[in-house]
């Protein structure tokens, strides 16, 4: 059986002739059926205010909440407005984001993007966007960004023609679909998933979200957790993970779809949790040597731990037959620890004490010499000593900062 997700777009544009607009609407067009995406305008949306918030919050912000959580994922876009986000998009997800502990936007997948007539695209505003978002916190898709320079000459009648421009978001839709499923997406102007075993015939996204389902699907992605990390994918049937959460089948296909996109919310998770730390370790009063330092031992200690490498063996004997786990797992965990290394080397550079190179590229070079070897040998059950774990990390900083020539 397939099934489309269904998307709800939102534009920071109030604007008739909005060039933000029409980046959705050009992608509604695209996506057609396949993936119905609903463009909500925010006309309606007053000005943030506590006191009219609660039970009986104006009807366009009940509106709001309920289309973010009745579709499956969120495709937002901004203008650039004096290097920020618009403030109309900023204000829809204040209220998206009320009542404390319960925002519409916890967990839900969402792709971001920026347009200006400007080369840079708005990508100022999509970096304030990508920040209140997290917080709120919805689950940001990971990957570049999607800005759209020049977009004035890329639209027509209202709706974006330019083909390259179309691609290129269409290939973030895809990965926001890839979010939202774990299943078989195609790049090629939509998508479909392939369950395993049928829906129930009320469809997916008019279940409305509510704390309480938030703590059925936690429930059930922890006991799940377990359970493969134990046993393997092969080694857990759906019937057994309900045996031990306790509730139905239905608690699982409501939540997660089928078993593939139970899994790859059990992989995304698990890369959060692993991250979890690391993520947030303040380097930036070190010194180059002390930082890079800092952050190899930190991932070294987390990568190394026997629960991440049962994790990483899951992960390598599945990828094969399921690639959608591969790109949520490389998306969420090795991709998010280069980027924390990406954006200490930035700032190196910005301070002169590191020549220019791209910090992405920098920052795989450097995190593949501490991990590659010392993981594989880990996994191979050669787990390396803390002496050597620090001898490869010091070696691998000398050869990053200072290389192997004779000057
Ligand atoms: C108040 C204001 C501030 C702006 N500041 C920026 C800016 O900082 N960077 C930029 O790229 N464009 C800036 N622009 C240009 C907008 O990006 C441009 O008007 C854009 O087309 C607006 O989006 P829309 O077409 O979706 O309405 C600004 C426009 C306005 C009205």
């Amino acid at each position: 059986m397939t099934q489309a997700f269904r998307l709800l777009g939102l534009s920071g544009s109030l604007r008739r002739a909005s060039n933000s607009t029409a980046v959705l609407r050009g992608l509604r067009d695209a996506l057609a059926s396949k993936a119905p995406l609903d463009i909500l305008p925010l006309h309606e949306v007053p000005p943030y205010n506590e006191d009219d918030d609660g039970e009986h919050a104006p009807e366009s912000v009940r509106a709001l909440r309920s289309a973010i959580e009745t579709s499956d994922g969120v495709i937002m876009i901004s203008p650039e407005y004096n290097h920020g986000m618009s403030g109309v998009l900023k204000n829809a997800l204040d209220w998206a984001s009320r009542p404390y502990g319960q925002s519409a936007l916890r967990g839900k997948p969402v792709l971001t993007m920026t347009a200006s007539p400007a080369f840079t695209g708005g990508v100022r505003a999509q970096q304030q966007m990508n920040e209140t978002l997290v917080s709120i916190p919805a689950r940001l898709v990971l990957r570049p960004q999607i800005v759209i320079g020049g977009v004035h000459e890329k639209v027509r009648d209202g709706c974006l023609v330019d083909e390259a421009a179309l691609r290129f978001a269409l290939a973030g839709v895809d990965d926001l679909l890839d979010e939202i499923g774990g299943s078989a997406v195609s790049s090629s102007g939509g998508m479909s998933v392939t369950t395993a075993t049928p829906l129930p015939d009320a469809p997916r996204r008019a279940i409305r979200r509510t704390r309480r389902g938030d703590e059925k699907s936690e429930q059930i992605r922890s006991t799940a957790t377990e359970l493969f990390l134990e046993r393997g994918y092969d080694g857990v049937s759906v019937d057994e993970i309900v045996r031990a959460v306790g509730g139905s089948k239905t608690n699982i296909y409501n939540h997660f779809r089928n078993k593939e996109g139970l899994f790859v919310a059990i992989v995304k998770g698990l890369c959060e949790d692993f991250l979890a730390a690391f993520v947030t370790i303040d380097v930036s009063a070190l010194s180059i040597e002390e930082g890079l330092r800092t952050l190899a031992l930190a991932l070294l200690g987390i990568l190394l731990q026997d629960r991440h490498l049962a994790f990483q063996r899951l992960i390598i004997a599945e990828t094969a037959r399921f690639p959608a786990l591969g790109r949520a797992w490389s998306a969420s965990g090795p991709q998010r620890s280069r980027s924390i290394i990406a954006q200490f080397i930035e700032k190196q550079q910005r301070a002169g004490r590191l020549r220019r190179s791209d910090p992405h590229q920098s920052a795989t070079l450097f995190h593949d010499m501490i991990i590659f070897d010392l993981l594989h040998r880990a996994m191979l059950g050669d787990k390396p000593s803390d002496d050597e774990i620090r001898h490869r990390v010091d070696t691998a900083i000398d050869a990053f900062l200072h290389g192997f020539e004779w000057k």
